[in-house]
């Protein structure tokens, strides 16, 4: 069976919440029907159950763009993943680049996050990437395989069936500098063969990995055409439903 392009919309630190439920119907109004791939937003927390609320009904998903591993207790400031499922969220974006390089986020605690998300029932949605000195330094495959297995370290097959991967290299976010489609053709590949090697073949065939990083409705169509690249996390375009809806369009066959 051919992947199922997923394409998601991560809004990070942007919105109020007057413009995040404007955005999520928009977004609803666009692509509400669209039965030809997964799409899915990521709204800052506080918004999150107001945008689940405008959407339901669509096809439109909810994720959340972090959360913690512990159930509950005193972790002033956390969120849980079973609080994510309660407020409507079926996806959650760990270990992104801001996250790692402006927080400090580690591979180990990305993967004790990625374990409990996924007990918990949440889809992940796995960052991975390298900085523009690691590219420099010819050490790009080895820094994502590093993050992929880290990050996936004791997450069964079967639940390894809910991870997508989002490769975006720290070059490549915000700064209106995509990777080429050959260049993140190749880092794709490698990680499907990491996931090969370490799931198995038939696994690493259905596991999606999303190119992110500047990712606009004009570069969509040639990214998306790359067989290993099976969608989008979007960061800036995505806080325009119109912008977003053209990068759906890039991928429609
Ligand atoms: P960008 O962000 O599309 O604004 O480059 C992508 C991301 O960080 O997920």
């Amino acid at each position: 069976m051919p992947r199922r392009l997923f394409i998601a919309g991560n809004w990070k630190m942007n919105t109020n919440a007057a413009e995040a439920v404007k955005l999520a119907k928009a977004v609803v109004e666009k692509l509400g029907k669209v039965q030809e791939m997964d799409i899915a937003v990521c709204p800052p927390f506080v918004y999150l159950a107001q945008v689940a609320a405008a959407v339901a009904g669509s096809r439109i998903a909810v994720g959340a763009q972090n959360c913690f591993y512990e159930n509950n207790g005193a972790f002033t400031g956390e969120i849980s993943a079973a609080m994510l499922k309660d407020v409507g969220c079926r996806y959650v974006i760990l270990g992104h680049s801001e996250r790692r390089h402006v927080i400090g986020e580690m591979d180990e605690l990305i993967n004790r996050k990625v374990l409990k998300a996924l007990s918990d029932g949440l889809d992940v949605i796995l960052a991975v990437g390298e900085l523009l000195a690691e590219r420099d330094a010819g050490t790009t495959l080895e820094v994502v395989s590093r993050q992929v297995k880290r990050g996936t370290e004791g997450v069964g097959k079967a639940e390894m069936a809910r991870v997508t991967i989002a490769y975006e290299p720290v070059w490549a976010i915000g700064t209106g500098r995509t990777a080429t489609p050959q260049q993140a053709q190749e880092v794709h590949a490698m990680i499907r063969s990491l996931l090969a090697a370490l799931y198995g073949n038939e696994l690493a065939q259905q596991i999606r990995i999303q190119y992110g990083g500047s990712v606009k409705a004009s570069n969509a169509k040639e990214l998306l055409a790359c067989p290993d690249i099976d969608g989008a996390l979007v960061g800036g375009a995505s806080l325009k439903a119109e912008e977003f809806a053209g990068i759906v369009a890039g991928g429609m066959k």
